[in-house]
């Protein structure tokens, strides 16, 4: 008991003594550490009691998720390629692929966006998108990007 006290206080000591502007600040988890945690967190349950009054409100919240969250890194078709992004060029996958793997596997594209990956895929799981959310822009991103729009435009434009 007795050392914890002591520890507290030369804690305590040691943070007055810094000057305000070199306070250490808080440091987010490092990219592997930040997939483990969304990874620990999802489960195919949250999605569970979702509903939508029709899949149409259900396309425009996803339109509206994509073109907000997503487009700038993976297009506004969903084309992707390289992105800028922190200083760093990184390779942005295509979600509109003719064969692209996770096209039918909705439990999948749910969990890769939920949980990203250190390849530079935000975990939208954590602190950013809802499950509802997250619901919409999977919707969106399989029953509405499709390989024909690389020659078309999208059907909604929200601008921005
Ligand atoms: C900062 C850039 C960035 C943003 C913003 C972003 N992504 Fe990604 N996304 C990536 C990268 C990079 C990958 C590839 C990661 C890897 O596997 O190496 C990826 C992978 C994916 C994959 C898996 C593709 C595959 O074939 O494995 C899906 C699905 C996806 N993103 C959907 C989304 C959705 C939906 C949004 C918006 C909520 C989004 N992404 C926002 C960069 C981004």
């Amino acid at each position: 008991m007795r050392t914890r006290w002591l520890a507290v206080v030369a804690l305590a000591s040691a943070s007055a003594a810094l000057p305000a502007c070199e306070a250490p600040g808080y440091e987010p988890p490092e990219a592997e550490r930040r997939i483990e945690l969304a990874d620990s967190l999802y489960s195919p349950a949250l999605f569970d009691t979702i509903q939508w009054p029709s899949e149409e409100q259900r396309a425009t919240a996803g339109n509206l998720v994509y073109a907000d969250f997503c487009r700038r890194c993976h297009g506004p078709v969903g084309e992707g390629g390289v992105v800028e992004v922190a200083g760093q060029q990184i390779p942005v996958p295509s979600l509109v692929a003719a064969e692209w793997r996770l096209a039918a596997d909705t439990e999948a594209v749910r969990q890769r966006i939920f949980t990203g990956h250190v390849g530079g895929m935000p975990s939208w799981g954590i602190s950013r998108l809802t499950p509802r959310e997250i619901d919409a822009v999977a919707f969106y991103v399989q029953e509405l990007l499709r390989p024909e729009m690389l020659e078309a435009p999208p059907p909604v434009d929200w601008g921005g």
